[in-house]
C-alpha cells in the first residue's frame, strides 16, 4: 500500500504475538511495548541524516557524527504513551509533545481534549506514535492538528494498521509516511481491528 512501510522482524513478530494473546496482563503488555517500540525506534530512524564533526577518544581525535534534524516525539494520547519510553531509549535528545485524542464510540469520530508541542516542532522531523490505526480518523486528525501547528516532516508510527485507516491517511496526507508492525485484515462493526490486539489503551492502562 502505498507510503506504508511494513517492518518485517523476528523479534517485532514474537513481541506482536505476546501483544494479541488475551492472556497477557497489563503489566507483561506495557513491558512487551516497550521492548517492541525500542525495535521500531531502531528501523524508523534508520535512514535519519548525521552531521559529522569530530570526536577526541583517550587516545586521539577521530570522526563523529549526531543527528543533523531535530526529532520530536508526539504520542496520541493515551495509547501513545506506551510507545515513548522506547523512541526515547533510542533517540534520548528528542523533545516530546502530545495530542490528546478518543474515539466517540458511536460515530467512530476522534474527538481531540489536549495538545502541547515543544517550540521547535516546525523544523523538526515529527514520529507521531499510536500502536492503532483503525478507522484513520484519529491518525488523520493528530497529522492535521500537527500540521496546523506547523510541523512538516511527518512519520507515523502504528503497531497494527487496518487497510481502512492506511488507505485513509494515504489519501488525507500523502506527505506522511507510515510505519506499522503489522497490517491486519479489516476492522469489525465497531471499529476494532481484526485479528488485532483489543483496545490498546485498556490493555496498558487496565481500564475498560
Ligand atoms: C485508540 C487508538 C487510536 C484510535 C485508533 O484510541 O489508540 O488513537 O483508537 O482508532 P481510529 O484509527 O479508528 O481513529 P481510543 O480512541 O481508544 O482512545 P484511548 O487511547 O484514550 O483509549
Ligand atoms: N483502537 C484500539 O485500541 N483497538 C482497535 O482495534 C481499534 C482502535
Amino acid at each position: 500500500m502505498k507510503n506504508l512501510i511494513v517492518i518485517d522482524h523476528p523479534l517485532i513478530k514474537r513481541d506482536l504475538s505476546i501483544l494479541r494473546n488475551k492472556r497477557t496482563d497489563n503489566h507483561l503488555f506495557r513491558t512487551t511495548l516497550r521492548r517492541i517500540s525500542s525495535v521500531m525506534a531502531f528501523q524508523v530512524t534508520h535512514d535519519l541524516k548525521v552531521r559529522p564533526g569530530f570526536v577526541d577518544t583517550p587516545l586521539e581525535r577521530t570522526k563523529g557524527y549526531a543527528l543533523a534534524e531535530d526529532i520530536v516525539i508526539v504520542p496520541v494520547l493515551r495509547a501513545g504513551l506506551g510507545l515513548v519510553d522506547g523512541f526515547l531509549d533510542f533517540l534520548p535528545e528528542a523533545k516530546v509533545g502530545h495530542v490528546g485524542l478518543y474515539r466517540n464510540e458511536e460515530t467512530l469520530k476522534p474527538v481531540d481534549y489536549y495538545s502541547k508541542f515543544p517550540r521547535n516542532l516546525k523544523k523538526s522531523l515529527v514520529l507521531l506514535l499510536d500502536p492503532m490505526l483503525a478507522t484513520g480518523g484519529s491518525g488523520a486528525a493528530a497529522i492535521t492538528f500537527l500540521k496546523n501547528k506547523g510541523a512538516k516532516k511527518i512519520r507515523f508510527v502504528s503497531l497494527l494498521a487496518a487497510p481502512e485507516g492506511v488507505r485513509k491517511i494515504s489519501a488525507a496526507h500523502p506527505d506522511v509516511k507510515m510505519f506499522t508492525a503489522v497490517l491486519d485484515r479489516q476492522l469489525n462493526s465497531h471499529g476494532y481491528i481484526l485479528p488485532g490486539l483489543g483496545d490498546a489503551g485498556d490493555r496498558i492502562f487496565g481500564t475498560e
